[in-house]
């Protein structure tokens, strides 16, 4: 078992942001990755369907012999985490946890904001859990809708991407918040433009950075870290959409080839259903 790859899911390429942070931390690992582009975004569709795409795609990776499954998604962690880690029998982490913990850390003034998309905002979840560690925190989240379309156009180096970002965080002006968490993991790609916004001051937390030390203590805790030499060239990455767009995207942001890109028909996924 403890040689399998570890699973991460994801509505498309957001999840690359926090594979980022665990091949630096466990460069032994094998990855399986599922990105469904081809019906991004989920953000906007109501959490029962989200619910419903992200058991076909955790049974997908199951079904490819996965050790642990990382839900490197926030929206679909809000979905389903609970549901996953109840029907599954290998460890099962979201990422809202980590980012929630970094950021009442990170904190000095304990003034939080929140970003992701409308799902993950309207859930509240991040709200709920920061207030759980730090009762006199002061959180205002913001859904960012239009970052998860720039992304996946792989338009966030363009122009259009500032202009977005200013118009969507306008409702921040005036905040005497000193940290931000990027709660989705579209984000982190937009990251740049983002503290440009806000300036030195603010920190952002990535909660990739903080999953990617959750993976590794599940593996110790388990015994499953991978002693196979060698493991970095196995990489799979699965996309619902045009595969050529994804190895373009996960080349630019991972700064590496070490990996294969294979796409994969909604449809085929559809069979993995409950
Ligand atoms: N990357 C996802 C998240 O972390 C969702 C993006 C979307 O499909 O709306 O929430």
């Amino acid at each position: 078992m403890k040689n399998q790859p570890i699973g991460f899911l994801d509505s498309g390429v957001g999840g690359l942001t926090v594979i980022k942070e665990v091949m630096k931390l466990l460069p032994n690992e094998e990855i399986y990755y599922i990105g469904d582009s081809a019906r991004n975004p989920y953000g906007p569709r109501p959490l029962s369907e989200v619910l419903d795409f992200t058991i076909q795609l955790a049974n997908f990776l199951v079904s490819k012999g996965i050790k642990a499954l990382v839900i490197a998604c926030n929206t679909a962690t809000v979905a389903a985490l609970e549901v996953l880690q109840e029907q599954l029998e290998i460890p099962v982490i979201g990422v809202i946890e980590s980012g929630t913990k970094a950021a009442v850390t990170s904190s000095k003034n304990q003034k939080i904001g929140v970003i992701g998309t409308q799902g993950t905002i309207q859930s509240n979840e991040y709200e709920k859990q920061i207030l759980k560690l730090s009762q006199r925190a002061d959180v205002q989240s913001v859904a960012c809708p239009q970052f998860v379309s720039i992304v996946e156009k792989h338009q966030y180096e363009d122009e259009l991407a500032k202009n977005v970002v200013s118009k969507e965080l306008e409702p921040f002006l005036g905040s005497e918040m000193d940290t931000l968490v990027l709660g989705c993991t579209h984000y982190p790609l937009l990251q740049s433009i983002i503290q440009d916004f806000f300036g030195e001051d603010l920190t952002l937390i990535d909660p990739g950075v903080e999953t990617a030390i959750q993976v590794q203590a599940i593996l110790n805790q388990f015994e499953m870290q991978n002693d196979k030499i060698d493991n970095a060239k196995n990489h799979v990455f699965y996309t619902t959409g045009p595969a050529n767009k994804f190895e373009k995207i996960a080349k630019d942001w991972l700064k590496s080839t070490d990996f294969k890109v294979e796409h994969i028909p909604v449809k085929e996924i559809q069979k993995h259903g409950k």
